[in-house]
């Protein structure tokens, strides 16, 4: 073979393996942009969701509020009190006494009023916190669902009590407004920690 014909597959050769490399870099290059693209849109997404989460409580001494706050900086949603008219003093809440509390939890008919007025038309997901109070929610819950328009909301309740589990005050709800779409919910004691709420909300789909 004489020298020029060498030299002719050499570059030959060369033009090729530039040609290749070429297209791999890009190739390379391409799926990185498609992944922080797509990293992009679920940062976004994530945020859409979050602004559409609202976190309604009703506490009287601020157990639940403070799970609440937990709640709010897990999910970065919206933190809303149902504040009662008239608030609830220690006299009202001595349940071994026959205080306001435990009168209105035996009248089936109690509603006690709510001050602040909630708009809760944004929010597709409701986290709806309250205290157990002789096992089932406060009325006060009752007169939110009775105020606002939860058909379609999915609703994930949350409770704090002393020893009682959630599952009485679910089945009120779920009674109560049979068109919400009621998820099961998770009882706090009042010494919950962070890290319980957190592992919780990563549980949940939302
Ligand atoms: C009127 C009343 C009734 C209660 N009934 C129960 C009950 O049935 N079971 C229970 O474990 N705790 C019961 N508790 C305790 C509360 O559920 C508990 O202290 C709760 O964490 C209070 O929440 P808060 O600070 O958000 O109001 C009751 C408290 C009150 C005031």
């Amino acid at each position: 073979m004489n020298k020029k014909i060498i030299i002719t597959i050499i570059c030959i050769l060369a033009i090729i393996i530039g040609i290749a490399c070429y297209f791999i870099f890009m190739g390379k290059n391409n799926k990185t942009n498609i992944n922080t693209e797509n990293n992009k849109n679920i940062t976004d997404n994530n945020k859409t969701n979050n602004s559409k989460i609202g976190i309604m409580y009703f506490s009287a001494t601020g157990n639940t509020e403070k799970i609440a706050k937990y709640i709010k900086e897990e999910t970065n949603g919206d933190l809303i009190e149902i504040i009662p008219k008239e608030k609830y003093t220690s006299e009202d809440l001595a349940y071994n006494n026959d205080c306001r509390a435990n009168r209105e939890q035996q009248d089936e008919n109690a509603r006690p009023e709510i001050e602040n007025s909630i708009d809760i038309i944004k929010y597709d997901t409701i986290f709806l916190g309250y205290p157990i109070w002789w096992g089932d929610v406060p009325k006060i819950i009752l007169t939110f669902i009775d105020n606002n328009n939860l058909d379609g909301k999915v609703v994930i309740p949350f409770c704090t009590s002393g020893s009682t589990g959630i599952l009485q005050s679910e089945n009120t709800l779920k009674t109560y407004n049979k068109n919400m779409n009621l998820q099961s919910g998770r009882r706090f004691s009042s010494s919950a920690n962070k890290e319980e709420i957190s592992s919780w909300i990563k549980d949940l789909e939302i």
